[in-house]
């Protein structure tokens, strides 16, 4: 039942409507933004913070931002397990603290990079068999070759499939989303649990006798139980694949929509880590992240009462006018730190920098000098989907 909250100080968002937001949602954000920094929306019976000043407020306050959930259990049942992502400081810090050897910079550049230009090498020649009437980025280039980095990333056997990994991504980011309560979503996860825990299965016991650099030899090594080591393996195949992908084509896209900032970038007068920053702030592959206030507290001088059901709206922050000048203008030359794009905070992305080398370093570079020419395919259809978790599901493509 939709319940407006106590709190008389906070103004009510009844127009907003998650339907509409799934094909654009900036319009309403703005909207939400002009309302105030703490906003309530009967649609999604939710609290929404929407500038940047709110939403970073609340992440320096996860002591009344609680990441564990309690009314909203749908990642703890989408991946079988409660991982780092839905447990609060010091239980999350003991998880997160195991995989952070495998993701840090160093390890990234020495281990990981030169598999992720192994990777975009194998899905380029795909990619250009494919051939210029035909392909989808997405489908042809994205999804594969972040599905194979996160393959190599877990450390799972080289028979497991990228088409296995993009299924199992897919519908554990839909059991996260599932807040209708579909029972053939949970079906869909629940399959996806079957098949990775049996890979997990006979892996575990031989990452006990010989560990490796990855992530579920990380999270065996400091002694974490069998259930935490799954769930936060599942959690890891949910956010690895979904977003990277999501970025390759979003910057593929707001290129082609940009082609003097394409010639900049190609030309080298921009750096791609600049274009990468840029993208994340300007098209957040995730739009919101939840939070459960346990104790009353406040966010911008907006009073919130323990047990409010909160949503912080990274992509609305990321394009507040107060943090960034022209927020809602693409421009790979600003200096896009401080966006929200990875969250902040004790959550922030564990796998950011790995994201940035594998986009940034690896695929963008390479796929831009294979074929120059690249470009969206204006004759073919582009879809976007989301607001909670935004991308492009079909990205026609031709050079
Ligand atoms: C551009 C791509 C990516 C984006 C935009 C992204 C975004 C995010 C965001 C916003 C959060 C915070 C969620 C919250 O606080 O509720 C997060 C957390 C996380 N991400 Fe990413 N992510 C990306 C890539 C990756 C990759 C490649 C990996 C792993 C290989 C990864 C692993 C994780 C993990 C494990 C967490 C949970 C951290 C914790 O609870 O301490 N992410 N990500």
């Amino acid at each position: 039942m939709v319940s407006l909250p106590a709190q008389t100080a906070m103004p009510v968002a009844d127009w907003f409507d998650p339907h509409a937001a799934m094909r654009d949602p900036y319009p309403q954000f703005a909207r939400l933004r002009e309302l105030g920094p703490v906003v309530f929306a009967p649609s999604v019976n939710r609290v929404l913070l929407t500038t940047h000043a709110a939403v970073s407020e609340a992440e320096q306050h996860p002591e009344c931002f609680s990441s564990h959930s309690r009314q909203n259990p749908t990642m703890v049942r989408a991946l079988g397990g409660r991982p780092m992502l839905r447990k609060d400081d010091p239980e999350h810090a003991a998880e997160r603290s195991a995989i952070n050897p495998t993701l840090r910079p160093k390890t990234i550049k020495s281990v990981w990079s030169p598999k992720f230009a192994d990777n975009v090498l194998t899905w380029l020649d795909h990619l250009v068999e494919v051939g210029p009437d035909e392909a989808d980025l997405n489908r042809d280039f994205a999804a594969p070759v972040a599905s194979q980095n996160l393959i190599d990333l877990v450390g799972f056997p080289d028979d497991v499939d990228v088409e296995s990994m993009r299924r199992w991504s897919t519908s554990y980011i839909a059991g996260i989303g599932n807040i209708l309560d579909e029972p053939q979503i949970w079906k869909w996860a629940e399959e996806s649990q079957t098949e990775v825990d049996a890979i997990l299965d006979r892996l575990i016991p031989r990452l006990r006798k010989s560990p490796d650099a990855s992530i579920t030899s990380h999270l065996i090594e400091v002694g974490l139980p069998d259930n935490v080591v799954r769930a936060n393996v599942h959690l890891t195949i949910s956010g690895g694949m979904n977003e990277p992908q999501h970025m390759i084509t979003n910057l593929v896209w707001a290129l082609s929509e940009h082609p003097d900032q394409r010639s900049a970038v190609l030309g080298g007068e921009t750096g791609w880590d600049s274009a990468f920053e840029e993208t994340v702030r300007w098209q957040s592959p995730i739009g919101m992240i939840p939070r459960e206030v346990i104790a009353d507290t406040e966010v911008c001088g907006v009073p919130i009462e323990s047990g409010t059901d909160v949503g912080l709206l990274l992509a609305s922050a990321n394009r507040d006018a107060d943090m960034f000048t022209d927020a809602d203008v693409y421009d790979v030359s600003r200096n896009a730190r401080g966006h929200l794009g990875f969250g902040s905070g004790v959550h922030m992305c564990a796998g950011r920098w790995a994201a940035k080398n594998a986009i940034a370093s690896c695929a963008l570079p390479e796929l831009y000098r294979r074929l120059p020419e690249l470009t969206v395919d204006r004759e073919r259809e582009t879809r976007w989907n989301g607001w909670v978790f935004r991308g492009i599901s079909a990205l026609p493509v031709t050079w």
